[in-house]
């Protein structure tokens, strides 16, 4: 595949975490620790292709709402994660970054995504963004409010002006959304980025979503035309 189409931007959905691990008689919890597994090789792919930017949705604003003892074992599995992986990203030149309300979470996990982001701030290869504790609307609110505090009243908000007080601020616009698991919808994750993104389904269990599904979203990727409102002749001018 030339590298000439791949995705500057790409943003996953990772679902079919739980559905998976019913379907094996096992607990929806040993279908998250199989997501992180993967979520590794998707990283590792993702900076291999030279991708600038992902953006992987971990845990939305919604997701509290699930049984304790789940929501538990996602944050020790977050806090182990991010303890192991580190290496991994310093060998893929990955930085990593987190998006979302961080300070929802526990002291133990907002001192492990701290010190994750400082030991890999100095790379420059793959932009890893994790969304914990996010909705897209949330993002928005937030940038609406910094700017309504900052404001000058006759001023009318630019779309420049709220792109730059988003979280996603300073990364390349979105160009690929990926969702695994079936399902068909983009549940408040990055709704304003997503407005010009391609759309990916996949019915893949995250799972079993591996870097050759990843090669498969990449090549459909590049073979789509991609219009910004405008005709067909118009794009191919
Ligand atoms: C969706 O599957 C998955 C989640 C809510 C958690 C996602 C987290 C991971 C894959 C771990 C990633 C870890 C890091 C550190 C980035 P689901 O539980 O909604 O599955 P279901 O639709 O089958 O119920």
């Amino acid at each position: 595949m030339s590298d000439i189409n791949v995705p500057k931007h790409v943003a996953i959905i990772m679902d079919g975490n739980g559905r998976w691990a019913q379907a094996k008689n096992k607990k929806r919890t040993f279908g998250h620790k199989a997501g992180v597994e993967k979520t590794r090789e998707i990283i590792e792919a993702c900076a291999e292709k030279g991708v600038e930017s992902l953006t992987l949705f971990a845990f939305s604003s919604e997701n509290w709402a699930r049984p304790e003892e789940e929501v538990s074992y996602l944050m020790e599995l977050f806090v182990l994660a991010l303890k192991r992986e580190v290496k991994m990203l310093n060998r893929n030149n990955a930085q990593l970054r987190f998006i979302g309300n961080i300070s929802g979470f526990s002291q133990k996990l907002q001192s492990s995504i701290e010190q994750a982001i400082e030991q890999t701030s100095k790379n420059d290869g793959l932009c890893l963004n994790i969304a914990a504790n996010y909705g897209g609307r949330w993002d928005i609110l937030n940038a609406v409010n910094r700017l309504n505090r900052a404001a000058d009243s006759d001023q009318s908000i630019t779309e420049d002006m709220l792109a730059s007080e988003l979280s996603t601020s300073g990364l390349p616009d979105l160009d690929l959304m990926i969702r695994t698991g079936g399902e068909k919808r983009i549940s408040n994750f990055l709704i304003w980025q997503a407005a010009y993104a391609e759309l990916y389904f996949s019915d893949k269990l995250w799972p079993d979503f591996d870097a050759l599904e990843l090669n498969v979203a990449l090549e459909e990727y590049a073979s789509r035309q991609r219009r910004f409102g405008k005709t067909g002749e118009q794009v191919c001018e």
